[in-house]
């Protein structure tokens, strides 16, 4: 049965943030050879794909989502003979290679940008998005076309004097808006997916994909109720002209068509959007669109069993409905670490619902690990979304992008002990650590391993069926995952209660997260995840 299933729908997704993997070369910064170095240790975790940020050519305004070679690799990060070093190393290892596809921006550095700057005239002009300004009561310039923000604050419109033109950049200035209307932009991006599959690569995370498309009325957006200033910029409007616009799906559909050139080939977007539009991105059977559009609800959800329970039902019942492969996360680059998020008591039955729910799993680099965030002091605050809302709580990412803390030495085994790290170690490193925990069966590492070592070992888990279990109890979250005559039962208490559940404790204990394996119907213990056979 799970033979049916496609690896990126059994395997599970380890996202890696090249700057903060491993870095090789003494820099401080992560690269390329540094991760190839690490990919045993990758595959031993028991995942199947390594997604890899942005490693392109970059200004690095916004760490490589500000892309200005779409076929080159940045010289921080190495060669494209590291590239293909890495790809076939993971390869031999048994794991598939991803990488970030940022389609809806490019660099301001971009030599097709620095073409449009040269005047209305250039060729390149329409390959970015142009407005006048708007009219102003004395006849002057009047400012922005509209109101429009950048997510990282501010008017999402920057003036190009020279022109007296503003163009769009829904990120920061120097990163513009590409104009995928302009059937020369999608021939040029679609290029680029065919470079890197030619290359061998397995799949593509695409950036922002909700996004790509702007109505071409460029009317003002609501403000939104409730909106205070202070508040996150991304926040302030209400999106009906930027976001989910209906031509996305065509853009998409015509990635998809180059994937599916490919044997095998996959895409998971970036999509932030309730379920019911979530889905529309996955396509229908016969024009399909993302392999995976990525499920961030687990992130956005209180931690609370009942509302995380009414959330698991409803999409994986809209998933069947619509034919899509469901998936799951708890954090990326862009978001608090879910340890810091749920807490110490809870982090595991998080990492356990992540690793049993039905659908593939992506875990964060360091996750695995147990890596909380980090809290950087202003100085050494790097991030643009944070430096731009330096007032805005949440809104700075570095703290969820810190150094992978390999051993106890100084700056963990992640640069040499004299270098500076491009972002503060976090202070518990020297307990932390990949080497603390790899040979110690109870560590949080091995904990992980066991999750999906189970996975591995039971089909059910990849290819069954789910089905949520009512309890007595609001704090506790059950379900079933059965396969032919096969059947697992998670228990995840989210409380500090113990909880007696019954008969749906009756089975044997496969794994518990407290590390011991409690007798058949033995209360679930307070902040225990619990799987049983049966
Ligand atoms: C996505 C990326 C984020 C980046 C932004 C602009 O949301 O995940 O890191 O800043 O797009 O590319």
């Amino acid at each position: 049965m799970t033979g049916e299933l496609k690896w990126w729908q059994s395997g599970v997704i380890y996202q890696i943030y090249p700057r903060s993997f491993q870095d090789s070369g003494g820099d401080g910064v992560g690269d390329l050879r540094g991760i190839t170095a690490r990919l045993p240790y990758v595959a031993s975790l028991g995942v199947d794909a390594v997604w890899l940020s942005p490693i392109f050519t970059s200004p690095m305004r916004d760490f490589g989502y500000d892309v200005a070679d779409y076929c080159g690799v940045d010289p921080l990060f190495g060669t494209l003979e590291d590239f293909d070093a890495l790809v076939a190393e993971a390869h031999r290892l048994g794991l598939k290679v991803m990488l970030d596809y940022v389609p809806n921006h490019s660099s301001s550095d971009h030599p097709w940008f620095q073409e449009a700057l040269t005047g209305r005239g250039s060729d390149k002009r329409d390959w970015y998005i142009w407005r006048d300004p708007a009219p102003a009561a004395n006849g002057g310039a009047g400012g922005p076309p509209n109101n429009w923000t950048s997510f990282f604050g501010g008017s999402a419109w920057t003036l190009d004097t020279a022109s007296g033109q503003y163009y769009l950049h829904q990120f920061l200035p120097s990163q513009p808006d590409l104009n995928w209307r302009n059937p020369a932009v999608r021939a040029a991006m679609l290029d680029a997916l065919r470079f890197w599959l030619r290359r061998g690569v397995d799949g593509f995370r695409v950036d922002v994909m909700w996004l790509l498309a702007v109505d071409e009325r460029f009317l003002d957006e609501p403000v939104r109720e409730g909106w205070k200033p202070g508040q996150a910029a991304g926040g302030m409007l209400e999106h009906i002209y930027t976001q989910d616009q209906a031509d996305n799906r065509a853009f998409i559909r015509e990635m998809r068509g180059v994937l599916d050139e490919f044997p095998d080939r996959m895409m998971v977007g970036e999509i932030y959007l309730p379920v019911e539009k979530l889905l529309t991105y996955a396509g229908t059977p016969d024009a399909p669109l993302a392999h995976l559009p990525f499920n961030f609800h687990l992130i956005q959800l209180p931690w609370d069993a009942s509302a995380v329970r009414r959330f698991v039902d409803k999409y994986d019942a809209a998933c069947l409905r619509a034919g899509s492969w469901p998936n799951w996360v708890l954090g990326n680059h862009d978001q608090a670490r879910f340890r810091s998020r749920v807490g110490d008591a809870q982090y595991r039955v998080a990492q356990t619902l992540l690793l049993t729910l039905r659908g593939t799993p992506t875990a964060y680099y360091g996750d695995e690990i147990g890596m909380k965030n980090v809290p950087i002091s202003p100085e050494r605050m790097v991030d643009p979304a944070g430096l731009r809302q330096p007032d805005v709580p949440g809104e700075c990412r570095d703290p969820e992008r810190t150094p992978m803390q390999w051993d106890a030495t100084p700056n963990a085994g992640f640069t040499v002990p004299d270098a500076d790290p491009w972002l503060p170690l976090a202070d518990d490193y020297a307990t932390v650590n990949v080497q603390a925990q790899d040979h110690d069966p109870a560590s949080d590492l091995n904990s992980f391993r066991a999750l999906t070592r189970l996975r591995r070992e039971r089909p059910e888990l990849t290819a069954g069926p789910y089905r949520s279990l009512d309890t007595d109890h609001a704090d506790v979250f059950a379900f079933v995952r059965e396969l032919e005559g096969q059947r697992v039962t998670v228990l995840l208490n989210f409380g500090t209660e113990e909880r007696d559940l019954g008969s749906v404790t009756h089975g044997e204990t496969l794994l518990s997260s407290l590390g011991d394996q409690p007798a058949s119907g033995a209360p679930l213990r307070p902040n225990e995840a619990r799987i049983l056979a049966g």
